[in-house]
Protein backbone atom coordinates (compact mmCIF):
# COMPACT_ATOMS: atom_id res chain seq x y z
CA UNK A 1 0.00 0.00 0.00
CA UNK A 2 1.86 3.69 -1.17
CA UNK A 3 -0.28 6.38 1.06
CA UNK A 4 1.44 9.03 -1.64
CA UNK A 5 -0.13 11.17 -3.49
CA UNK A 6 0.44 12.67 -6.97
CA UNK A 7 0.08 16.36 -7.89
CA UNK A 8 -3.69 17.17 -8.60
CA UNK A 9 -3.24 18.89 -11.74
CA UNK A 10 -2.33 15.47 -13.30
CA UNK A 11 -4.73 15.15 -15.34
CA UNK A 12 -5.17 11.11 -15.19
CA UNK A 13 -8.48 10.72 -17.49
CA UNK A 14 -6.17 12.36 -20.19
CA UNK A 15 -3.19 10.30 -18.96
CA UNK A 16 -5.25 6.82 -19.33
CA UNK A 17 -7.09 7.99 -22.69
CA UNK A 18 -3.39 8.94 -24.18
CA UNK A 19 -2.14 5.51 -23.37
CA UNK A 20 -4.45 3.49 -24.16
CA UNK A 21 -5.07 5.37 -27.72
CA UNK A 22 -1.55 5.44 -28.60
CA UNK A 23 0.09 3.95 -25.86
CA UNK A 24 2.19 7.19 -24.95
CA UNK A 25 1.57 10.63 -23.61
CA UNK A 26 3.37 13.96 -22.93
CA UNK A 27 2.75 15.72 -20.22
CA UNK A 28 3.92 19.67 -19.60
CA UNK A 29 4.34 21.81 -16.44
CA UNK A 30 4.30 18.77 -14.28
CA UNK A 31 5.62 20.38 -11.13
CA UNK A 32 5.72 24.18 -9.63
CA UNK A 33 8.82 25.52 -9.64
CA UNK A 34 9.93 25.73 -6.77
CA UNK A 35 10.40 21.39 -6.54
CA UNK A 36 11.39 21.34 -10.20
CA UNK A 37 14.29 24.16 -9.48
CA UNK A 38 15.27 22.05 -5.99
CA UNK A 39 15.28 18.59 -8.09
CA UNK A 40 17.47 20.25 -11.04
CA UNK A 41 19.60 21.24 -7.87
CA UNK A 42 19.68 17.84 -6.73
CA UNK A 43 20.81 16.46 -9.58
CA UNK A 44 23.29 18.87 -10.67
CA UNK A 45 25.16 18.36 -7.20
CA UNK A 46 25.39 14.65 -8.37
CA UNK A 47 26.70 14.97 -11.16
CA UNK A 48 30.06 13.99 -10.07
CA UNK A 49 28.64 10.15 -9.21
CA UNK A 50 27.13 9.57 -13.20
CA UNK A 51 29.19 6.60 -14.11
CA UNK A 52 28.91 5.71 -18.12
CA UNK A 53 25.38 4.04 -19.00
CA UNK A 54 27.46 2.07 -21.96
CA UNK A 55 29.33 -0.04 -19.46
CA UNK A 56 27.95 -2.67 -17.65
CA UNK A 57 29.58 -4.93 -15.55
CA UNK A 58 32.73 -4.04 -17.14
CA UNK A 59 31.17 -4.60 -20.47
CA UNK A 60 30.60 -1.90 -23.07
CA UNK A 61 27.64 -1.07 -25.25
CA UNK A 62 27.72 1.33 -27.55
CA UNK A 63 24.04 1.81 -27.88
CA UNK A 64 24.11 4.91 -25.86
CA UNK A 65 26.88 7.40 -24.21
CA UNK A 66 24.99 8.87 -21.78
CA UNK A 67 25.72 8.73 -17.87
CA UNK A 68 23.38 7.86 -14.91
CA UNK A 69 23.06 7.41 -11.54
CA UNK A 70 20.92 5.16 -9.61
CA UNK A 71 18.25 6.67 -7.45
CA UNK A 72 18.08 5.57 -3.70
CA UNK A 73 17.17 6.87 -0.56
CA UNK A 74 20.64 9.79 -1.11
CA UNK A 75 18.29 11.95 -3.26
CA UNK A 76 15.12 12.87 -1.32
CA UNK A 77 13.60 14.92 -3.94
CA UNK A 78 13.68 12.30 -7.08
CA UNK A 79 12.19 9.55 -4.15
CA UNK A 80 8.97 12.24 -4.27
CA UNK A 81 9.38 12.23 -8.19
CA UNK A 82 9.22 8.29 -7.99
CA UNK A 83 6.83 7.72 -4.86
CA UNK A 84 4.39 10.40 -7.19
CA UNK A 85 4.88 7.79 -10.25
CA UNK A 86 3.88 4.48 -7.80
CA UNK A 87 0.73 6.03 -7.20
CA UNK A 88 0.00 6.94 -10.47
CA UNK A 89 0.90 3.13 -11.89
CA UNK A 90 -1.66 2.35 -8.90
CA UNK A 91 -4.34 4.41 -11.09
CA UNK A 92 -3.04 2.71 -14.34
CA UNK A 93 -3.69 -0.94 -12.02
CA UNK A 94 -7.46 0.07 -11.81
CA UNK A 95 -7.38 0.84 -15.87
CA UNK A 96 -5.69 -1.53 -17.15
CA UNK A 97 -4.77 -4.45 -14.74
CA UNK A 98 -0.86 -3.65 -15.14
CA UNK A 99 -0.17 -5.40 -11.71
CA UNK A 100 2.65 -2.59 -11.06
CA UNK A 101 4.46 -2.74 -7.83
CA UNK A 102 7.82 -0.96 -8.08
CA UNK A 103 9.36 1.97 -9.45
CA UNK A 104 13.38 1.78 -10.69
CA UNK A 105 14.64 4.89 -11.69
CA UNK A 106 18.09 6.81 -12.58
CA UNK A 107 19.34 10.27 -13.83
CA UNK A 108 20.59 10.63 -16.92
CA UNK A 109 23.12 13.29 -18.51
CA UNK A 110 23.42 13.52 -22.13
CA UNK A 111 26.48 15.56 -22.93
CA UNK A 112 27.18 17.89 -26.19
CA UNK A 113 27.09 15.10 -28.89
CA UNK A 114 25.68 12.29 -27.01
CA UNK A 115 22.30 10.03 -27.87
CA UNK A 116 20.66 6.63 -27.10
CA UNK A 117 20.53 4.14 -30.31
CA UNK A 118 17.07 2.48 -30.93
CA UNK A 119 15.63 0.32 -28.25
CA UNK A 120 13.06 -0.93 -26.09
CA UNK A 121 12.99 -1.04 -22.37
CA UNK A 122 11.41 -4.31 -21.94
CA UNK A 123 13.13 -6.16 -24.81
CA UNK A 124 11.44 -9.87 -25.37
CA UNK A 125 9.28 -8.77 -21.91
CA UNK A 126 12.34 -10.38 -19.78
CA UNK A 127 12.57 -7.48 -17.20
CA UNK A 128 9.54 -6.73 -15.72
CA UNK A 129 9.28 -3.41 -16.95
CA UNK A 130 5.76 -1.96 -17.67
CA UNK A 131 5.71 1.81 -18.44
CA UNK A 132 8.31 3.75 -18.90
CA UNK A 133 8.67 7.56 -17.99
CA UNK A 134 10.76 10.25 -18.86
CA UNK A 135 10.78 13.80 -17.00
CA UNK A 136 13.07 16.69 -18.48
CA UNK A 137 14.72 18.75 -15.65
CA UNK A 138 17.67 20.88 -17.49
CA UNK A 139 16.40 24.33 -16.91
CA UNK A 140 16.14 25.35 -20.54
CA UNK A 141 16.11 23.93 -23.73
CA UNK A 142 15.86 24.90 -27.08
CA UNK A 143 14.56 23.65 -30.37
CA UNK A 144 17.64 23.28 -32.30
CA UNK A 145 19.48 21.71 -29.71
CA UNK A 146 18.53 17.81 -31.08
CA UNK A 147 18.24 15.50 -27.93
CA UNK A 148 14.69 14.60 -29.13
CA UNK A 149 12.81 11.29 -28.08
CA UNK A 150 11.90 9.66 -31.25
CA UNK A 151 9.67 7.31 -30.38
CA UNK A 152 7.34 4.52 -32.41
CA UNK A 153 3.17 4.56 -31.33
CA UNK A 154 1.48 1.80 -30.77
CA UNK A 155 -0.06 2.09 -34.50
CA UNK A 156 3.84 2.29 -35.94
CA UNK A 157 3.95 5.94 -36.27
CA UNK A 158 6.73 7.85 -35.32
CA UNK A 159 6.59 11.18 -33.28
CA UNK A 160 9.54 13.53 -32.40
CA UNK A 161 9.37 14.47 -28.74
CA UNK A 162 11.32 17.74 -27.96
CA UNK A 163 12.97 17.10 -24.07
CA UNK A 164 11.26 20.70 -22.66
CA UNK A 165 12.02 21.03 -19.26
CA UNK A 166 9.61 20.30 -16.75
CA UNK A 167 7.82 17.31 -19.58
CA UNK A 168 7.35 14.36 -19.02
CA UNK A 169 7.12 11.23 -21.21
CA UNK A 170 5.10 8.31 -20.12
CA UNK A 171 5.09 5.35 -22.71
CA UNK A 172 4.61 1.70 -22.86
CA UNK A 173 7.99 -0.17 -22.16
CA UNK A 174 7.28 -2.12 -24.91
CA UNK A 175 7.77 0.32 -27.96
CA UNK A 176 11.14 1.36 -30.04
CA UNK A 177 12.36 4.76 -29.17
CA UNK A 178 15.27 6.58 -29.60
CA UNK A 179 17.22 9.83 -27.96
CA UNK A 180 19.09 11.40 -30.53
CA UNK A 181 22.08 13.31 -30.51
CA UNK A 182 22.16 16.19 -28.14
CA UNK A 183 23.98 19.69 -28.16
CA UNK A 184 23.58 20.89 -24.83
CA UNK A 185 23.64 19.38 -21.34
CA UNK A 186 20.08 17.48 -21.40
CA UNK A 187 19.25 16.26 -17.55
CA UNK A 188 16.41 14.02 -17.62
CA UNK A 189 14.80 10.70 -14.65
CA UNK A 190 13.80 7.71 -16.47
CA UNK A 191 11.42 5.51 -14.08
CA UNK A 192 10.43 2.67 -15.04
CA UNK A 193 6.43 1.13 -13.44
CA UNK A 194 7.44 -2.58 -12.98
CA UNK A 195 5.88 -5.67 -11.91
CA UNK A 196 7.77 -7.45 -9.89
CA UNK A 197 6.98 -11.08 -8.38
CA UNK A 198 7.26 -10.74 -4.70
CA UNK A 199 9.52 -12.72 -2.86
CA UNK A 200 8.32 -14.25 0.28
C1 LIG B 1 15.91 5.45 -21.61
C2 LIG B 1 15.36 6.32 -22.67
C3 LIG B 1 14.56 8.50 -23.34
C4 LIG B 1 14.82 9.96 -23.10
O1 LIG B 1 16.49 5.97 -20.62
O2 LIG B 1 15.75 4.20 -21.72
O3 LIG B 1 14.97 5.81 -23.68
O4 LIG B 1 14.14 10.78 -23.74
N1 LIG B 1 15.26 7.65 -22.45
O5 LIG B 1 15.71 10.29 -22.31
MN1 LIG C 1 14.55 3.73 -23.35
Amino acid sequence: MVNTFFPTHWNTDLILDQLDIHGFCVIDKMYDMKYFTALNTECLYSLNEFRAAGIQNGVVSHIRSDHILWLDDAQPLAKQHTNHLLALGKVFNQAFFMGINHVEAHFARYGQGEAYALHRDNPQQKNDRIISTVFYMHDVWQDDWGGELRLQDKHDLWHIIVPKPNRMVIFDSHLLHEVQMSKEQRLSITAWLRHDDQVW
